[in-house]
């Protein structure tokens, strides 16, 4: 079967074509990142427009490096959810269109079951399994019954993981989207700073990543209306080790408390924060004996190739064109 899977739930207007749920053919990606880092932060008004003006290049794109014409696609495949409304619906009318103009069915894929879904790809089906979505707007633990079968076990509070490192990294002075500045600069100094991660009582598998980003501000900015002395380079690189250290030891910890409540066989991992090392090498040491698998790398941010390939394991019947995009969908409703 193969799927046209297209993605812009946020800042990523993007198109694959997948064969089999899991042979990527084109994975095309535009990001309007470089419109955002001007203003420190994703503007949906903005990022709607990067959409319209995106889409049909990066279609065309995507056939054309896949060698696919759209007689030989089976089904389209959309994000309809959570995500930006205005970029959301952009995809969305798109994927209607096609699906008019070529006759194709089309399935609508939530978001976030498609960045766990990234990495299971090119990996064995092991199952019940744990699963953790670490992105810019998602922190979630699940366990994995099967693909299409979750159950919520944890999830953040407030900020997500990676929107945490995105603050962060404006506190540090650092560029958008923060994390891979946040993880370069945590390189160059010691975990020295004493952070402590967040904890939700009564829920020890919930995370809270607000509090250790106001101690961050703290040490930045000073508290109760006292300026610290300026921070120096090198304190600043102990500051970023400190907070992606203690943040990284806590999703650490809940997993490892997951893991022993839920006997898994293996564990998936999904979301842009995958992208990072010491993240990888922490989980890598934790579990010698679990087989952990990441996404690969061009799947870990937004791509249309986790959209193309889930939907491979999904009903091929065409839903109505009444579907509607999801700015937001209950935590525990996965699919
Ligand atoms: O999965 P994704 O595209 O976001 C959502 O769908 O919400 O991931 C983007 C997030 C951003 O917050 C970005 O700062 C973070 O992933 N990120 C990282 C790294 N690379 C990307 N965070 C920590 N370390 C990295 N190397
Ligand atoms: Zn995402």
């Amino acid at each position: 079967m193969i799927v046209l899977g297209i993605e812009s739930t946020c800042d990523e207007t993007a198109a694959s074509i997948v064969k089999n749920g899991c042979e990527v053919l084109s994975n095309v990606v535009a990001s309007s990142a470089d419109l955002h880092a001007k203003y420190g932060g994703v503007f949906p008004e903005h990022s709607s427009r990067r959409h319209i003006e995106s889409i049909v290049p990066v279609v065309r794109e995507a056939l054309k490096i896949a060698a696919v014409t759209p007689d030989q696609i089976d089904l389209i495949a959309v994000a309809k959810g959570p995500g930006l409304v205005g970029p959301l619906l952009v995809g969305m009318q798109f994927a209607k269109g096609l699906s008019i103009a070529w006759n194709k069915p089309l399935v609508g894929i939530n978001h976030v079951e498609a960045h766990l879904y990234a990495a299971m790809m090119d990996a064995p089906l092991l199952f019940p399994a744990i699963g953790l979505v670490l992105s810019g707007g998602h922190t979630l633990l699940v366990k994995i019954n099967d693909v299409g079968s979750y159950e919520r076990i944890g999830t953040t509070v407030d900020d997500a993981i990676g929107e945490a490192f995105d603050k962060v990294a404006v506190l540090l002075g650092l560029p958008y989207p923060g994390g891979p500045h946040v993880e370069a600069l945590a390189l160059q100094g010691a975990p020295t700073f004493p952070l402590k991660p967040g904890k939700i009582k009564n829920r020890p598998l919930d995370f809270s990543f607000s509090g250790l980003k106001t101690s961050v501000l703290y040490a930045v900015k000073g508290q109760n209306g006292k300026t610290p002395k300026e921070l120096n380079p090198q304190e600043k690189a102990q500051l970023a080790a400190s907070f992606q250290e203690t943040a990284f030891q806590d999703i650490l910890q809940k997993t490892k408390l997951a893991l022993q409540q839920y006997p898994s066989r293996a564990l998936y991992l999904g979301g842009g924060v995958c992208n990072n090392k010491r993240l990888k090498t922490l989980f890598g040491e934790a579990f010698p004996d679990l087989p952990i698998f990441f996404p690969a790398p061009a799947l870990t941010l937004d791509n249309g190739a986790m959209i193309a390939g889930l939907a491979h394991h999904k009903s091929t019947a065409s839903e109505s064109l009444d579907l509607e995009v999801k700015t937001r969908i209950p935590l525990g409703d996965l699919v």
